[in-house]
């Protein structure tokens, strides 16, 4: 709700120019810095899809893993890293999406999920959409379920939320 977005906005810096000129970057690091919002966010995320209603969470690499592992440890759960090219130290699926130039890749362990669990994926935002569709993408060919996909800020103007529908995206702060 409401009070949810506000602990993400307060948490939010914006830095213009960042990586390149003419981008507005979300920095994010003061909302994962105090204690407090964070832990409250966690929790709204938990009670909004519902203590058990996963059964693992997948992280994005690299904002998305500080997120992914405190929801998972506030619920019991698992979490999955769902990685940047060539980190992985065993066979993956890996793929691949544009970035304005060139293009990226995410990997995940082969045996990341028992066939049919149910995976929560969560990140930090979502942009144009590339980053989420890979991971989405990811976990079904790893043999998970998808039970949603959760994000503190989504950048309302890049339409991500569309590129991704059907499936439903839950953003606490839509920017
Ligand atoms: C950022 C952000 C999301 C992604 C969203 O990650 O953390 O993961 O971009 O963009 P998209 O919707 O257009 O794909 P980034 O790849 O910059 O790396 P980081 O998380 O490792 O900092
Ligand atoms: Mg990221």
């Amino acid at each position: 709700g409401p009070e949810l977005a506000a602990l993400v906005a307060g948490g939010a810096v914006d830095v213009l120019d960042f990586p390149k000129p003419g981008i507005v970057f979300k920095d994010l690091m003061p909302f994962f810095g105090d204690g407090p919002r964070f832990r409250q966010v966690v929790d709204g995320i938990v009670t909004h899809y519902g203590a058990g209603s996963f059964d693992v969470v997948a992280g994005v690499e690299a904002r998305g893993f500080l997120i992914a592992a405190a929801i998972a440890y506030a619920t019991g759960v698992g979490v999955v890293p769902v990685r940047k090219a060539g980190k992985l130290p065993r066979p993956g699926f890996s793929a691949s999406y544009a970035l304005e130039y060139g293009e990226a890749t995410l990997e995940v362990s082969e045996d990341a999920f028992v066939a049919g669990q149910r995976v929560l994926v969560v990140d930090d935002v979502l942009a144009t959409g590339g980053t989420a569709a890979a991971t989405m993408d990811l976990v079904e060919r790893a043999g998970g379920v998808l039970t949603g996909f959760t994000v503190l800020m989504e950048l309302g103007f890049l339409n991500g939320r569309e590129r991704l529908s059907p499936r439903k995206v839950h953003a606490l702060l839509t920017v």
